[in-house]
């Protein structure tokens, strides 16, 4: 990425503070707390150049394949708690702020608010999902490769786990989130003005639209596959 103008510049480095301030927050487990994430600068620049493209996908998944699969897991966990912490709340926030502006008058903010609200449980649902069953799954097969689990233990995780069922149900939750700005645009072309706090929704709506669907396209193919092979490998050995 080489920035040539100002405003290049600047849609950059808001890329990259998008990227890695999940990155940033400490990382509190049982035993200890670490000082934020240290990835793979690679990694983060690969991933930058993803969110500032819509060429290509296959490009980026091959290339992000070349990391390892720790790595990724890394990744895809800052991001769910950063959307849980931070992107998830900022949007109640912003909604909150319209409902204290409006109050009843705009009869869009009703089915927005119920659609968001719906949305956004199921939302919490699917992160919670991945980061209960599916990520500490790819973690044991981690272990696994490593060397840290018997034959006895590798076969017990297999009776209840696999990859495919996860690939199976993973819905297109992070698609859905398109209809809050299907909504919203519908109200905006009826009316020129929208208020102000709209459009800081919209906005806030769009990035994140996009930040999951960047984020699904590293689930399906590229944590997916890398799983899938180590899985398949794995399996051999028994
Ligand atoms: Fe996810
Ligand atoms: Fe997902």
């Amino acid at each position: 990425m080489n920035p040539r103008t100002y405003e290049e510049l600047i849609s950059t480095t808001k890329m990259y503070e998008l990227v890695t301030e999940r990155l940033d927050e400490p990382v509190v487990t049982q035993k200890r707390t670490f000082e934020g994430i240290e990835l793979n600068h690679e990694l983060v620049e690969l991933i930058l150049d993803l969110y500032a493209s819509d060429s290509d996908a296959d490009f980026f998944h091959q290339k992000l394949r070349k990391f390892s699969l720790e790595e990724i897991v890394t990744y895809i966990h800052a991001s769910h708690r950063y959307y849980l912490t931070k992107k998830v709340p900022e949007l109640e926030q912003s909604l909150l702020h319209i409902f204290s502006k409006f109050g009843q008058t705009h009869q869009l903010l009703a089915s927005l608010a119920l659609f968001f609200n719906q949305y956004k449980n199921k939302l919490v649902r699917h992160f919670k999902l991945e980061e209960n069953l599916v990520l500490p799954y790819i973690r044991q097969l981690i272990q696994a490769e490593k060397g840290l689990l018997s034959k006895e233990e590798l076969r017990e995780l297999f009776k209840s786990n696999s990859i495919d069922a996860f690939s199976e149900n993973h819905d297109e939750v992070e698609e859905e989130l398109k209809e809050v700005s299907v909504i919203i645009h519908s109200f905006v072309e009826k009316d020129e003005a929208p208020p102000l706090p709209y459009r800081i929704f919209l906005n806030q709506v769009e990035l994140f639209e996009m930040e999951l669907r960047k984020h699904a396209i590293i689930e399906d193919h590229v944590l997916v596959p890398l799983a899938e092979e180590l899985e398949k490998k794995l399996k051999e050995t028994l």
